[in-house]
């Protein structure tokens, strides 16, 4: 039998482009009505939502996630900002009893410092701590070699530009150019992600006689012509091409920097001025933003250039501050039960479709101590492809059951085969995490993924 440690490489030379199309979303917890941080990480599973972005490092949430196969982005807040930039032992001390404990079972991939630092009204935060608190924590994962799995960031807000139209001249305020070159060239040189909150929906709310409502809602609005001869159909995609631009004109326009839309959403309720804040724009927006974060294309200034999205926000939060709209970007009620129907369903997560839910009218789901591995979803055809051929050769599992006459040929999918195989090779190798990484294709599940003639073993 192969050596796991030759799966990566025999998957790469099978497939050598790796496109995992995946969804995030912001869990904020300033609510006094929501579930157990357990229950929410057990039902994400079974959803297409792969990545979670929390606003700290709440332990029982870390803990939460561990062996999901969900990834998380956690965070430092605003006000502890300036003690990690103080020293870099402040730094060592926050990462030792915050992030050490749950790697590797939670899947950590980034922290976000602060959250929209530099457009805050608190004059309290010393805009020079950021880019600081940041190369504190990079000299932290180096140090424990963790810098390729964990990247250092941070979310802006649009406010952090001058102006954000047309998108092509798009430049950074002026006052903050000299902290916004050291911070992009900082995420230039780490590989880390350029995150930016963007939001259509406030554009509108503050010019609703201006900005056509489908332009704002993603739809295909009659293009918006830029100077430079990039046409624009939405607001988001104008957002981020703005921020792009004021990027290139610090100077990196040769250097690939990444952009994720760290949130994004829209209210389905406000205050009563606010009349698109319904059940039924909120709808159209956030199902157009998950067909957007699971598509590979880009935007008009980079067609090519995949986006990461983290859809805000998974609850609605009663405690939040601000207008009603603030307390109303949730998919779902503290109960668990759907503001509007947005589908999050997910075919392979647990080989039976189900449904997202734990409120009045949903399937609860009931999970005991057995765990199986799948293929995630939206893992690419080729890398799951690839996975089944390992495991089903080099990699020993006894594969007849979705060959032709077994019972789990049907439905005849490459996910649902790999799946089968996957679990089997977990089980076999003692259901330890990383085999049922497979190059990033694998996913945890608790609810058991058998249907039908088709049995997945459990050890
Ligand atoms: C930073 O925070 C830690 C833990 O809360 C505390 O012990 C330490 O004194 C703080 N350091 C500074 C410079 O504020
Ligand atoms: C948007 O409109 C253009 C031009 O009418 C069309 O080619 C394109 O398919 C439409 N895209 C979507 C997503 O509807
Ligand atoms: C990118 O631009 C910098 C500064 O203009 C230059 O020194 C460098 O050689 C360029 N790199 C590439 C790969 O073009």
């Amino acid at each position: 039998m192969a050596p796991l440690y030759i799966l990566p490489l025999l998957l790469h030379l099978i497939c050598p482009i790796t496109t995992v199309s995946s969804v995030g979303i912001n869990y904020g917890t300033l609510g006094n009505n929501l579930p157990s941080p357990k229950t929410v990480a057990q039902l994400l599973q079974s959803t297409l939502i792969d990545k979670v972005k929390i606003y700290d490092s709440n332990p029982q949430i870390l803990q939460a996630f561990s062996n999901t196969g969900i990834d998380l982005i956690v965070a430092v807040e605003n006000n502890h900002v300036a003690n990690i930039s103080s020293t870099k032992s402040a730094a060592q001390d926050w990462f030792s009893a915050r992030i050490a404990p749950f790697i590797p079972a939670t899947s950590i991939v980034a922290i976000a410092v602060g959250n929209e630092y530099l457009a805050t009204d608190d004059d309290s935060l010393d805009p020079n701590n950021l880019i600081q608190a940041m190369q504190n924590l990079h000299e932290v994962l180096l140090s424990r070699g963790l810098d390729r799995k964990i990247k250092i960031t941070t979310p802006h807000s649009m406010a952090v530009l001058a102006t954000s139209f047309p998108p092509s001249t798009s430049t950074f305020a002026t006052t903050l150019m000299p902290t916004m070159t050291s911070i992009v060239t900082f995420l230039a040189d780490t590989g880390s992600p350029f995150m930016v909150n963007a939001y259509p929906y406030f554009a509108y709310r503050d010019n609703p006689t201006t900005v056509p409502l489908e332009y704002a809602l993603l739809g295909n609005s009659t293009g918006v012509h830029d100077p430079s001869g990039y046409v624009y159909t939405n607001m988001l995609d104008a957002q981020i091409d703005a921020i792009r631009s004021a990027i290139a004109s610090l100077g990196f326009g040769n250097r690939s920097i990444h952009i994720t839309v760290s949130e994004s959403g829209w209210p389905s309720k406000g205050e009563p001025d606010e009349t698109a804040a319904s059940p039924d724009n909120a709808k159209t927006y956030n199902t157009r933003l998950i067909t957007k974060a699971q598509s590979n294309k880009g935007t008009p200034m980079k067609p090519n250039d995949k986006i990461d999205i983290f859809v805000f926000a998974l609850f609605n939060e009663n405690k939040k501050e601000g207008g009603a709209s603030e307390r109303n970007f949730g998919l779902f009620n503290g109960d668990g039960s759907k503001v509007y129907d947005v589908d999050l369903s997910c075919e392979f997560c647990s080989g039976t479709k189900m449904e997202f839910g734990f409120g009045p009218g949903s399937k609860m789901v009931q999970r005991g101590p057995s765990v199986w591995c799948v293929a995630k979803p939206h893992a690419d055809e080729r890398v799951v492809q690839g996975v089944l051929d390992f495991c089903c050769g080099a990699g020993g599992v006894d594969c007849r059951e979705v060959y032709e006459n077994g019972g789990c040929f049907m439905p005849n999918k490459v996910h649902a085969h790999a799946s089968y195989a996957m679990n089997a090779y977990y089980q076999m190798h003692g259901r330890n995490y990383w085999n049922c990484d497979f190059k990033g294709s694998g996913l945890v599940t608790f609810s058991d993924p058998s249907y039908g003639t088709c049995r997945y073993s459990q050890q």
